[in-house]
C-alpha cells in the first residue's frame, strides 16, 4: 500500500476520465476513492440533472465546496472531482493544501466520443457537439492548469495507462 501524504484529486473536463483513472489507480494504490458527482448524489438522494433543474447550478456548486470540508476530514484517499470543481477559487486554494492535484486532459473529440451518448451532463444537454466542448474547454483550461501539479495528456492511453503514470509520481 502506497504511504500518501495528502489526497490525490484528479480533475479536467467532463468526460475526460477522471472516474475511470480513479477505479484503476484506487486499485493500484489500495486507497480508497470518492467521487464527488456520486457523493452529492447519495447526501441529496437526486441525480445530477435534477440537482440542476430543481435546486439550480449555485447550490449544486455550494455542495461541492461542502464536501471539500469532508473530504479534509479524511486519511488521504483518490478523489475524482467533478468538471467544475476548480472553477471556484477557494476550492483549489483548499485542495492545494490537501494533496496533489492532477489534471487529466484529452482532446474535444476524444471527449466528444465519450460523452455524446450520455443525457446526465446538464451543461452538455442541448450541446452535444465538438464546437461547444471546445469553447468551454478553451474558457476553462487557463483555471484547471493553474490549479493542477501535474497535467497528464490522456489521449490514446486507457485508464490503466493513465494510473499507472501517476502511480509512478506519488
Ligand atoms: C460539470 C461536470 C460534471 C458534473 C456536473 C457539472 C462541469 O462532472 O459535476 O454535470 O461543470 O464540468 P464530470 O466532470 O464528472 O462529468
Amino acid at each position: 500500500m502506497k504511504k500518501l501524504t495528502g489526497h490525490i484529486f484528479l480533475i479536467g473536463f467532463m468526460g475526460v476520465g477522471k472516474s475511470s483513472v480513479s477505479h484503476e489507480l484506487s486499485r493500484k494504490i489500495e486507497k480508497s476513492e470518492i467521487d464527488t458527482d456520486k457523493y452529492i448524489e447519495e447526501v441529496l438522494k437526486m441525480s445530477i440533472p435534477e440537482i440542476f433543474e430543481k435546486k439550480g447550478e449555485a447550490y449544486f456548486r455550494q455542495c461541492e465546496s461542502k464536501i471539500l470540508l469532508r473530504i479534509s476530514q479524511l486519511s488521504p484517499r483518490v478523489i475524482s472531482c467533478g468538471g467544475g470543481f476548480v472553477m471556484n477559487e477557494m476550492n483549489v486554494k483548499k485542495m492545494k493544501r490537501m494533496g496533489t492535484i492532477i489534471l487529466l486532459k484529452a482532446s474535444p473529440e476524444t471527449i466528444y466520443e465519450r460523452v455524446k451518448d450520455s443525457t446526465d451532463r446538464p451543461l452538455l444537454n442541448g450541446n452535444m457537439n465538438v464546437e461547444y466542448i471546445a469553447e468551454l474547454m478553451k474558457q476553462r483550461m487557463p483555471v484547471y492548469e493553474n490549479a493542477a501539479d501535474v497535467i497528464i495528456e490522456t489521449d490514446g492511453l486507457t485508464p490503466n495507462d493513465v494510473a499507472q503514470k501517476i502511480d509512478r509520481l506519488v
